[in-house]
């Protein structure tokens, strides 16, 4: 039998490099949309998926032009299609509305439209996130919890959402929304708070810095493991039917929490070292998330099993380790 063929967008990213390696190990042929300063740069940009570059086909496009996606999946012609490329900094957002929205909105819009038109046969993973709840209804929050995004961000991974939705009722095709709470890895980008305060314990126990600013200690998200929910992303489309489906830890944990801990491990006091600098609150907050993963844990039979301490540990001990003062 022919290998499963798989199209990965935003391959380059954290999540995508742990899903086209969890691929790779189930035996699929693994595809991947990159930029093209991506290829011309690959030193930079393809870090996170050197060590599997020899086993994945990389094609160049660009998820803001329709010509481009539609050429991708009529040159693979996926069995599933998982997209993950998006602008995925909230903070940015802020700066960049209008950008923000646009790619967002569109690219999903756009590999919806080929999917259906080249290949209505191909399971579709939409990228879906815990900001589309925003100031939440609920806590915790699940499947039938309803929207209200503090982000042009969250707004476009709502209207992502919405359009997945609306291609699988409308044209049939077999779309999931995966609600992903935060997950995290020591392949999260800096830009994100649990790196940034990673790699800034590894910093100053290296002496290199002496502080970590850092804007609002006291919100609070639901911290996984990427490695683990990318595997949720896959059982999503080995099922039966579409669906959504909320994945999280059931946790959570304040930036405080976080920091603390991860200066705990290198043998360090946070409070000698984070500042609170105003400049970094956002004009509107997320202060809550936890998620309730009781569906995905019932129909997909996922659970985490990684735990916070141990996520926190792994992100510290890589970030000290690559700065040449491991624990
Ligand atoms: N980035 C950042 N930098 N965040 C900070 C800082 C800082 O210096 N100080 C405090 N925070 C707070 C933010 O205000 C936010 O409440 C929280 O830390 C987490 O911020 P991020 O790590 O930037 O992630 P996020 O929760 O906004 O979004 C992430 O998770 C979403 C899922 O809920 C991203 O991965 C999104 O793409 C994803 O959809």
């Amino acid at each position: 039998m022919d290998k499963k063929r798989a199209l990965i967008t935003g391959i380059t990213g954290q999540d995508g490099s742990y899903l086209a390696e969890f691929l790779i190990s189930k035996g699929y042929d693994v595809h991947g949309i990159v930029r093209r300063v991506a290829l011309e740069d690959p030193d930079n940009r393809l870090t996170r998926i050197a060590a599997v570059r020899d086993q994945l086909t990389l094609h160049a496009a660009s998820m803001e032009s329709y010509a481009s996606i539609h050429q991708v999946v009529g040159a693979v012609k996926p069995n599933e299609c998982y997209h993950l490329a998006a602008q995925s900094f909230v903070s940015y957002s802020f700066d960049d509305e209008f950008s923000t929205i646009n790619a967002n909105i569109n690219g999903t819009h756009y590999l919806l439209a080929a999917v259906k038109n080249i290949v209505p046969d191909c399971r579709f993973y939409f990228a879906g996130s815990s900001e589309m709840f925003g100031k939440v209804a609920e806590v915790p929050q699940r499947e039938s919890t309803p929207f209200h995004p503090r982000s042009t961000y969250g707004i476009s991974k709502v209207a992502g959402f919405d359009l997945t939705r609306n291609y699988r009722e409308a044209y049939g095709l077999h779309a999931s929304n995966g609600i992903l709470f935060n997950h995290e890895a020591p392949r999260r980008g800096h830009e994100f708070v649990t790196r940034k305060i990673t790699a800034g314990v590894a910093r100053i126990r290296a002496g290199r810095a002496t502080q970590l600013p850092l804007g609002n200690l006291e919100a609070k998200r639901d911290w996984g493991h990427a490695r683990e929910y990318v595997q949720a992303m896959w059982l999503m489309l080995q099922q039966e039917q579409p669906d959504d489906y909320v994945v999280a830890t059931g946790e959570t944990h304040s930036v405080r929490e976080f920091a603390e801990l991860a200066f705990k491990f290198a043998g360090l006091d946070y409070k000698d070292y984070v500042v609170v600098d105003r400049q970094l609150y956002r004009p509107a907050e997320v202060n809550l998330l936890l998620g309730d993963a009781t569906k995905a844990h019932e129909r997909l039979d996922w659970t985490r099993k990684i735990t916070f301490a141990d996520l926190v540990r792994e992100m510290v001990e890589t970030d000290c380790r690559l700065l040449g003062v491991p624990l």
